[in-house]
């Protein structure tokens, strides 16, 4: 049954610098087990987690995302992508995902798929009165105003970084049951000629929440290196890791 709710009617949708690519889509509908049936997006920018639905393998979505002018744009995909739309429930919510609560992420037939930001220079502060090109391809550059408070897209790379992604991801561990799967989706990049390591960082935040590794690939992007400008910025591919939270339970953060 259709069932689409309108987050915020009335908002402006705005553009957004970092979509999954259609070339990260592919691999991971690739990486999807077959007892899957809702798909949970913590972090889910506008929304393109969608598109993993096709006439063979609808799933149902349901959405969390902090910035309204993006989640807004999940809703109208919805409505215009007919497999998920005409079949399947979409629910979308506005918020931040460290307190984030839906009994239906422990579902069984429930997984994760996200993508977080990656701490790079995407995450630079809004700057009002500095020239609008110079906040392309910028988080908050695209969305026109400074970001929410807890966002973890205006951070780079470091200590407060890596703690607002424990709280957003541990928030969700925690409502999740041993056994279902979480497909991680993110990439490293080049920061003063030195690649940061943040695909290491989350394999170190997996494993302390007791999540064991069970697949992964490395994808060629438009966002990796040799495409576009600052291709020498970022690192060659992106990684998609798929964790199986262990029937043996890691650290409990409650
Ligand atoms: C890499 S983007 C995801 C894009 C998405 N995969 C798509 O294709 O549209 C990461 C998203 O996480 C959101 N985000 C950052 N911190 C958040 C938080 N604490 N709670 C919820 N969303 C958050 C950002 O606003 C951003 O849209």
């Amino acid at each position: 049954m259709k069932q689409i709710i309108d987050p915020y009617p009335g908002v402006t949708a705005r553009p957004h610098p970092a979509k999954f690519s259609d070339s990260i889509l592919e691999a991971m509908a690739d990486m999807i087990p077959e007892d899957v049936q809702t798909i949970v997006d913590p972090m889910a920018g506008v929304g393109k987690v969608l598109h993993l639905a096709s006439e063979k393998r609808p799933f149902n979505f349901i959405c969390n995302e902090l910035e309204s002018e993006w989640a807004v744009q999940i809703t109208q995909r919805a409505a215009q992508n007919k497999t998920t739309a005409g079949t399947y429930r979409v629910d979308v919510h506005v918020g931040d995902a460290a307190t984030w609560r839906d009994e239906r992420i422990g579902h069984a037939g429930s997984m994760v798929v996200t993508s977080p930001p990656y701490g790079n220079r995407m995450a630079d502060a809004f700057r009002s009165e500095s020239r609008p090109e110079s906040m392309k391809g910028r988080y908050a550059g695209e969305l026109g105003r400074r970001l929410t408070g807890g966002s973890l897209a205006s951070l780079g790379f470091g200590p407060a970084y890596e703690s607002t992604a424990e709280a957003v991801f541990a928030n969700i561990f925690r409502q999740m049951h041993k056994g279902q799967h979480f497909l991680l989706n993110v990439s490293n990049f080049i920061r003063k000629g030195e690649e940061v390591d943040v695909a290491k960082y989350y394999a170190a935040l997996f494993n302390k929440y007791g999540f064991v590794c069970v697949g992964s690939r490395e994808v060629k992007t438009p966002r990796a290196r040799g495409f576009g400008a600052n291709s020498n910025a970022r690192a060659p591919f992106e990684v998609l890791l798929l964790w199986r939270k262990h029937p043996i339970d890691g650290v409990s953060a409650e």
